[in-house]
C-alpha cells in the first residue's frame, strides 16, 4: 500500500555533509520526499519525540546526541514506505547493518547512526504529526 514514514537525517550525517547522498538512496529506492525541514532540536522536542525510550539507559545520551547539531526531518512517501525505508537504512547498529545500506555506509555507532525511520504505521502517524502540520506535506 502507499504509505508515509517519518525520516530523520541525524546530526552525524548532517555534519559529514552527506545529506544529498542519503536523499539519493531514498529517491533511487523509490521513495519521494513530500515534506522536509532542517531543525536544531531542543531537549524538550527531542525528548518528546523519543518518549517511548524515556526509561532506557541510553535515553540521556540519545537526547544529547540528537540536540548536538541540526537534523533534517522529512516525510517519505511510496509503496510500503515504512519497510522500504527500514531496508534502505539497515540495522540500528551500523556494525550489524547489511553492506550497501545507509547505516553501513555512513554511520559509526549505535548512537550516531545517521538516520531514523518510523517502525510501524502507528509510529509513522504519530511521528509525522509531531513535526509537520498537514499543510506542510506536499503529496505529488
Ligand atoms: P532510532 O531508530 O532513532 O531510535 C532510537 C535510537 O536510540 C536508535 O535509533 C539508536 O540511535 C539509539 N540507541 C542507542 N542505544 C540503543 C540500544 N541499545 N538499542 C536501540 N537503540 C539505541
Amino acid at each position: 500500500a502507499n504509505q508515509r514514514t517519518l525520516s530523520i537525517i541525524k546530526p552525524d550525517a548532517v555534519a559529514k555533509n552527506v545529506i544529498g547522498e542519503i536523499e539519493s538512496r531514498f529517491e533511487k529506492g523509490g521513495l519521494k520526499i513530500v515534506a522536509a525541514k532542517m531543525l536544531q532540536l531542543s531537549d524538550e522536542k527531542a525528548g518528546g519525540f523519543y518518549a517511548e525510550h524515556k526509561e532506557r539507559p541510553f535515553f540521556k545520551d540519545l537526547v544529547g546526541f540528537m540536540t548536538s547539531g541540526p537534523v533534517i526531518v522529512q516525510v517519505l512517501e511510496g509503496e510500503d514506505a515504512i519497510a522500504k525505508n527500514r531496508d534502505l537504512m539497515g540495522a540500528t547498529n551500523p556494525k550489524e547493518a547489511a553492506p550497501g545500506t545507509i547505516r553501513a555506509d555512513f554511520a559509526e555507532t549505535i548512537d550516531a547512526n545517521a538516520v531514523h525511520g518510523s517502525d510501524s504505521p502507528e509510529s509513522a502517524e504519530r511521528e509525522i504529526a509531531y513535526f509537520f502540520a498537514a499543510d506542510e506535506i506536499c503529496p505529488r
